[in-house]
């Protein structure tokens, strides 16, 4: 039994699990595409981000975390990004995180690729998950799965649009990383997507999802639709124009292209380009509940984790991924109090000290 209270922060999590994780998965979990550069320069950047705080408050304190994405009230402005199959680190797996997340009362994001099937998930944590949609096979195929998700009781879509195709993760490979038998693809399985044995690599052909496609998915779902993957003001500015409800910019936490702007540094020309009622989130790099700070402090509307929740879960299941947001939870609002502000909407870029050196060279 681990005693995650001696863990005070998220890095304690990262170090207590990969002592303990299987070399080749805690690889595959840690690894980015390339060099690995951009797992790095993805938290470094947050480095960069200097805070200004004003210490005197306007009226007495009486701090409120909490935020409403999609008519969704939230604890606090962190949520855990889509990861698969969460087997890989715990026998729980989705079903652990999604219940942590809804007892802390944050969202869940799950993949289109998790473990456990959807209809599983969400009777975990009903009405506190996401849906993740990867487009597989056919247009058909994704008209299934969006229903499928519907039907789940999905409170909204999310459409990851940088992974169409396979990343080169050296480390990974290099690590000798083969799906381990036992952990399966169970929404995969549960539309008839996957029959037979799942791929060894872990990857499965997925269509490149073009800007009709993401037209055409946009009216077959009522629910509100957001982009994960986007980093380029004008791609912003577009998905807008086709009716997406929201943005997550993020670069895969660094697993798909080496060399890809680290996603705090994307974050405010994005923000700029899109209007203001249109929710921006992040994701990649966020290990603190400072580093959110800086995120909601430049424009996003909160951010997504995606290694941090899978160390706590690695290493203890539901709790583990409790103790992770409590940790983040109570960081954040220790940034709040310090910042001199009491509710999340005055977190704005007046306490930024200066413009982040964007693209800057990460140390
Ligand atoms: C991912 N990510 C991911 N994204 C997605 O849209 N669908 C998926 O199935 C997965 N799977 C996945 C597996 C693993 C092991 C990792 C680490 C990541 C990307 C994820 O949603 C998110 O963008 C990043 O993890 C955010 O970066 P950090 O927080 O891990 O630095």
């Amino acid at each position: 039994m681990t005693d995650l209270d001696t863990l005070l922060s998220v890095t304690d999590f990262e170090q207590r699990w990969m002592a303990k994780a299987d070399r080749a998965i805690g690889q595959y979990v840690a690894g980015g595409a390339g060099t690995d550069r951009v797992v790095a320069a993805n938290t470094a950047a947050f480095d960069d981000v200097w805070l200004q705080p004003r210490g005197l408050h306007d009226h007495p304190v009486n701090l409120d975390t909490t935020v409403t994405l999609f008519g969704q009230r939230q604890a606090f402005p962190v949520m855990l990004a889509p990861t698969s199959p969460q087997r890989l680190v715990h026998p729980d797996a989705e079903l652990a995180t999604a219940r942590a997340a809804a007892s802390r009362g944050v969202v869940s994001i799950v993949s289109t690729d998790s473990h456990y099937p959807y209809p599983d998930i969400v009777a975990a944590a009903p009405g506190r998950t996401w849906f993740q949609l990867f487009a597989y096979r056919s247009r058909r195929d994704v008209e299934a799965t969006l229903e499928f998700a519907e039907s789940c009781g999905a409170a909204a879509i999310v459409v990851t649009v940088d992974a169409s195709f396979a990343a080169r993760r050296l480390s990974t490979q290099r690590a000798g990383y083969r799906l381990p038998a036992g952990v399966d693809y169970g929404t995969l399985r549960a539309l008839g997507i996957l029959r037979g044995d799942p791929p060894s690599s872990g990857r499965h052909d997925k269509l490149p999802v073009t800007w009709d496609d993401l037209r055409w998915i946009r009216g077959r779902t009522e629910l509100p639709l957001l982009v994960k993957g986007v980093l380029r003001p004008v791609d912003a500015r577009r998905c807008v124009d086709l009716g997406a409800d929201g943005t997550i910019v993020s670069n895969h936490g660094g697993r798909q292209l080496d060399g890809v702007v680290p996603t705090v540094f994307a974050l405010e020309a994005v923000v700029d380009s899109v209007p203001a009622e249109h929710p921006v989130l992040l994701d990649g790099g966020v290990r603190c509940g400072i580093s959110a700070a800086k995120a909601v402090a430049l424009g996003a509307r909160a951010v997504c984790i995606g290694r941090p929740y899978l160390w706590g879960l690695g290493l203890a299941g539901q709790h583990g991924v409790e103790r992770v947001l409590d940790l983040l939870r109570d960081e954040f609002a220790d940034a709040m109090l310090q910042l001199g502000i009491s509710t999340v909407g005055e977190l704005d870029r007046s306490f930024v000290a200066e413009p982040p050196r964007r693209y800057a060279a990460i140390r």
